[in-house]
């Protein structure tokens, strides 16, 4: 069945839990929406995990684009949620609508996610106003990382928690639909949950958010290069293309590949008037 956004709403008050992955392209978007996913969302995170950036400022909105589009290809049940990359939303409010329009126009995205609290509410009130479903993003939001000084858990102090509290009630009050709580205590993730109608989605903000995300690369070990303490991995698919890689190299070394089963032939007949 098609999700939408009213399919996390009615998931919030019926208890049910949301489920979302990452993808960047058709392929995985295919397998991913095979799977049942409530949602797919083609996070910025497209920087670190696809383009191997070292974070996801790089992103450009041609980057997002171009994988929003091949993702929309194989997302046939999932709600498809794109983020608004670094510096399409900051600028202006009117950059938020028209950047979040070619995500929805250009793209094939049903929904926009735009990380930030209370400054960025005016942009968000905008871009619903246009009639695009969004999703909030805070706590340890990538694209602040200098200013939080590295990818660091959020909301552990008093002060932050409370600001976090009220970040989430702004954004529920500037119209969002939903909101992801990233890298923050999952008893404050508790607390937040409890303070909006709007469904909460965690990634390291523990087990009571209203549903969780994982970035794909993450849960299948496909990304090596760090692992965050929040992310469980469901299969070392990465290791397993290291040993398919290798077999396929060992077989063309030693001429086992291709065998006649993955060749094509030709009848003798035709064969004979080449010579
Ligand atoms: O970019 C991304 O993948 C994200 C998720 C980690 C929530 O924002």
């Amino acid at each position: 069945m098609k999700n939408s956004v009213s399919t996390f709403i009615e998931a919030k008050k019926n208890g049910k839990k949301i489920t979302m992955v990452t993808a960047y392209d058709y392929s995985m978007a295919r397998l991913i929406d095979d799977a049942g996913v409530n949602s797919i969302l083609v996070g910025d995170s497209l920087g670190m995990v696809v383009l191997g950036y070292k974070d996801t400022l790089s992103v450009t909105m041609e980057d997002m684009l171009h994988h929003v589009k091949a993702t929309a290809r194989g997302c046939k049940n999932a709600l498809l949620v794109a983020d608004l990359p670094f510096m399409s939303y900051q600028t202006s409010v009117y950059d938020a609508v028209v950047n979040a329009g070619k995500l929805i126009q250009i793209g094939g995205a049903e929904a926009v996610k735009i990380e930030g609290g209370s400054n960025i509410c005016e942009q968000v009130k905008a871009i619903v106003n246009a009639q695009i479903p969004v999703m909030g993003h805070i706590g340890l939001t990538p694209q602040s990382v200098n200013i939080f000084g590295g990818f660091k858990v959020q909301g552990k102090g008093e002060l932050e928690a409370k600001k976090l509290i009220e970040d989430a009630k702004a954004l529920e009050a500037a119209g969002v639909f939903s909101i992801v709580l990233e890298g923050i205590p999952y008893k404050l993730a508790k607390i937040i949950t409890e303070s909006v109608s709007v469904p909460t989605i965690g990634i390291g903000a523990g087990k009571y958010c209203d549903g969780q995300v994982l970035v794909y690369q993450d849960m299948l070990g496909m990304f090596k290069d760090f692992k965050p303490k929040f992310v469980k991995t469901y299969a070392n698919a990465g290791d397993m293309m290291t040993n398919a890689f290798k077999k396929y190299i060992e077989e063309v070394e030693n001429g086992t590949f291709p065998d006649e089963e993955h060749s094509f032939k030709i009848s003798d007949d035709v064969l004979n008037k080449l010579y």
